[in-house]
């Protein structure tokens, strides 16, 4: 999840690469960087609302709690619906459900801030100052302009409003449904309006390397349908099989790859182990509660210590809920095995 991913650009082993490639490779590198940055996507403009409005079926089940609490004879013949405010409601809900979803998956606050002012994804001079901006209405706010065709773009196709690609790993979120989309916008809105400039990305030398060498692809480079897709509008409901499983797992194959086989994490800095095989091959005889540790103490069925960015998982994983987490078990132990990648 790109949470974990926050000082996920980096050096990859490949330093001695370019002192290599030298002078020569750096003018190479620079151009074709350029050329990827300023390319032009062509991505449709999408709607949603944000927030979403509540459901029939949700205004049916707040009617059904307001008529159980109005039984007294002043209430009788008055509408227990009066002067409750739908809209508010919604939005309340939308927010929880926003916070929810970016305390335990997506981490948009760990490059971003935790109150969404601006933060830091990379400030290396080597790699680049990939700092991210300011997503508050306040002045400085990146955002002010942004509707939900915008919000589309950048967090589900890594393409910002000029059509230009960023390197923000968009690509965790591809899977992002609608109204997922629409309660992280609804959250982050609920934060007070932040005064903060925060300057445009630069790449250093071996930033723009790695780009130009696709060592750190650009999200919108790697739309598997590039760009033609329909979002769903719903996740899968909140059960604990592997449907729900597998959508919720969409922010675990940045680093365990798109079949969990596992293997070297492309673009984490020298340090990181490759991320390990969940398949059922490297997870042969894990129960559930193994599991469980893992995510929430951050130690391996054998009482090792996962190493980073494994170790920061269990701040996020506090915040799953046990239907989530069952739902993760349910998806991971049965996928198809796939064999040990080193
Ligand atoms: C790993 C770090 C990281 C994470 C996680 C992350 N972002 Fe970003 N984000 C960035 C960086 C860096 C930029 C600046 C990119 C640029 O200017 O090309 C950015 C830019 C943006 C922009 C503004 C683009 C513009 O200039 O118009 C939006 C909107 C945004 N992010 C939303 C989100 C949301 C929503 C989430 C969570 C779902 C999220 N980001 C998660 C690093 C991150
Ligand atoms: C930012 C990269 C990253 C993300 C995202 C990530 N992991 Fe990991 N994971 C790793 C790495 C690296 C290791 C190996 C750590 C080590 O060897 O110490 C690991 C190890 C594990 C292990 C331990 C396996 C073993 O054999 O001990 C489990 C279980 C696991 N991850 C599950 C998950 C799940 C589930 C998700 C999504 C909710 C997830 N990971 C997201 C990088 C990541």
């Amino acid at each position: 999840m790109s949470m974990l991913r926050k000082v996920g650009i980096g050096v990859g082993g490949l330093l001695g690469v370019l002192v290599v490639v030298g002078a020569g490779g750096y003018g190479w590198s620079s151009m074709t960087t350029t050329t990827k940055l300023t390319a032009k996507h062509d991505v449709h403009r999408i709607d949603f609302p944000i927030p979403f409005p509540l459901t029939d079926d949700e205004v049916t089940a707040l009617r059904a709690e307001r008529s159980a609490l109005a039984k007294s004879p002043a209430m009788r013949g008055k509408d227990v619906m009066a002067g409750v405010d739908i809209a508010a409601i919604a939005n309340e809900r939308a927010v929880a459900r926003g916070k929810h979803l970016v305390q335990s998956f997506y981490g948009c606050t760990e490059c971003h801030g935790a109150d969404f002012g601006g933060g830091t994804m990379v400030d290396d001079p080597m790699i680049g100052r990939l700092l991210a901006p300011n997503l508050t209405l306040g002045t400085g706010s990146r955002t002010l302009k942004y509707a939900a065709a915008d919000w589309d773009r950048m967090v589900r196709h890594g393409v910002k409003p000029d059509s230009s690609g960023s390197p923000m790993p968009s690509k965790d979120f591809f899977a992002v449904t609608d109204r997922e989309l629409s309660d992280v916008v609804s959250y982050i809105r609920s934060f007070p309006p932040v005064n903060k400039e925060v300057p445009a990305i630069s790449l250093g030398p071996l930033g723009k390397f790695l780009v130009a060498a696709g060592k750190i692809p650009l999200s919108a480079d790697i739309h598997p349908t590039n760009h033609v897709i329909t979002h769903a509008v719903l996740p899968p409901a909140a059960s604990a099989d592997a449907t729900f499983g597998k959508h919720l797992a969409q922010t675990c194959t940045g680093c365990h790859g798109p079949t969990l086989a596992g293997g070297p994490i492309l673009g984490g800095p020298p340090d990181w182990p490759p991320a390990r095989n969940l398949t059922p091959t490297g997870l042969a005889g894990w129960t559930y509660q193994d599991f469980l540790t893992a995510l929430k103490e951050g130690k391996s069925k054998n009482g090792v210590a996962l190493r980073e960015p494994m170790a920061s998982m269990p701040k996020f994983a506090k915040n799953m809920t046990d239907v989530e987490l069952q739902a993760l078990w349910a998806y991971i132990s049965t996928v198809p095995p796939q064999p040990i990648v080193k």
